[in-house]
């Protein structure tokens, strides 16, 4: 039975993905068998058969160096690029919570550090009908999962990120750590930012990310930890 790490951010596009790519990159160089997971996945792009191609997927396994023949990597995709519990609608393919936990179990048996991505931000809803209504978090609590959040680098970033945090915290999910993406060193906005997430939340930033950086400046014991 493996550990495990769940990727939020503080919206879609953050670079949840792309960190996740850094992030599974560094544990595998040191010589853990680590690999991704994410349930539910829109915006998928059709190849020239149709069948679609799961974008975040492929990306971590490419920049990872993930192998294939693995557990499923992914349990709902659909094509539009809305949210979840939308594309589940207009699909008729609604999440199923059992489906969810059966996959997380297999993946997190077969990797020793499994890292979990979600979808959009920390309230993105999974699926919203009569039978059922499930929030991102509520996904998160139902694994018992421990949360990174990756966090833009920019104006605007301590609100989203101290928003972010609060609700977690809110809900008793563990924060381990914040990741700023496309930072620029040497900026003077993006180092307070750091500094003012840090000081407001309490959460340590672990790491900063460069725009097009190919790997993750942080130490591959310190980022084993906060997989439990
Ligand atoms: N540090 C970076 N350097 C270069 N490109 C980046 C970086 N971070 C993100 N990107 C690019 O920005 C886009 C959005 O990033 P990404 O897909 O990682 O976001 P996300 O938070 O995973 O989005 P979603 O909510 O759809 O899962 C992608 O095209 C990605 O390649
Ligand atoms: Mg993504």
């Amino acid at each position: 039975m493996g550990k495990a790490l769940f990727v939020t951010g503080t919206g879609t596009d953050v670079g949840k993905t792309y960190v996740t790519g850094l992030i599974v990159q560094k544990l595998r160089a040191a010589g853990h068998r680590a690999g991704y997971y994410k349930a539910a996945l829109s915006g998928a792009v059709p190849d020239t058969n149709g069948a679609l191609l799961p974008g975040d997927v492929l990306h971590v396994q490419r920049a990872a160096g993930i192998p294939p023949g693995g557990p499923p990597a992914v349990s709902y995709v659909y094509r539009e690029a809305v949210s979840p519990h939308l594309a589940a609608r207009w699909n008729d393919d609604p999440i199923d919570p059992d489906r969810v936990r059966r996959d997380f179990a297999r993946a997190k048996d077969y990797y020793e550090l499994l890292t979990m991505e979600g979808s959009g931000g920390i309230i993105c809803p999974l699926r919203w009908d009569a039978a059922q209504k499930m929030i991102l978090d509520d996904l998160i609590k139902m694994l018992g999962l421990g949360t990174l959040v990756v966090a833009d680098a920019g104006l605007g970033t301590i609100n989203a990120a101290a928003l972010t945090v609060e609700h977690l915290e809110r809900r008793d999910i563990p924060v381990r750590g914040v990741i700023l993406n496309n930072y620029h060193a040497g900026d003077a906005m993006e180092e307070d930012n750091r500094r003012m997430i840090e000081e407001m939340t309490g959460v340590p930033v672990i790491a900063a990310v460069a725009s097009n950086a190919e790997e993750l400046d942080i130490d591959a014991a310190q980022l084993a930890a906060l997989y439990h």
